[in-house]
């Protein structure tokens, strides 16, 4: 059988079937190719968490209100006045981490979920609690006190200013 043999004329049943079949591959081809191209711009991306920054500015020293907490909600942190200085902690239930709330009316903190009651320094009270509220490190940036929410210091630390 000679190469010439093997180039007859197509029927046009013939001509329409392998353009089915040419588009048919060319579709699963474009399948393959998008997909390894997804896979490996997912491989080059770096798998990086973005978090929000640590340190939380506050308020300036002196806009700070003496014998009340101020709420910062967004970062869960309580600050306040104390004698020679400021501290913060962290509005966070040490019991399962709910959001507590400074109810000024109480003078207290209180977690929605279980009961839990802090004072206005963050100790337990009472509910189910095991700890106080964590206070965070404060430090004085530009004039203004500044919070690292992931820096903790010991329960009765007081930022001197
Ligand atoms: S999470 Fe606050 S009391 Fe349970």
């Amino acid at each position: 059988m000679l190469v010439d043999d093997l180039r007859m004329e197509l029927t046009p049943e013939e001509l329409s079937r392998r353009k089915l079949l040419g588009l048919v591959g060319s579709g699963c081809l474009a399948v393959f190719l998008a997909g390894s191209g997804a896979a490996i711009g997912q491989f080059m991306w770096p798998n990086v968490l973005f978090e929000e920054p640590s340190k939380v500015p506050l308020l300036r020293p002196e806009d700070v209100a003496s014998g009340a907490l101020t709420t910062f909600a967004r970062h869960k942190v309580f600050l306040a006045r104390a004698p020679g200085g400021f501290f913060a902690f962290t509005s966070v239930c040490t019991h399962l981490g709910c959001v507590t709330n400074y109810d000024q009316a109480l003078g207290k903190i209180l977690c929605p979920c279980h009961g839990s009651q802090f004072d206005l320094s963050g100790r337990v009270l009472g509910g189910p609690a095991p700890r106080p509220l964590p206070r965070l490190e404060l430090t004085l940036e530009k004039g203004v006190l500044v919070a690292d929410t992931r820096k903790f210091v010991e329960p009765d630390w007081v930022f001197k200013v």
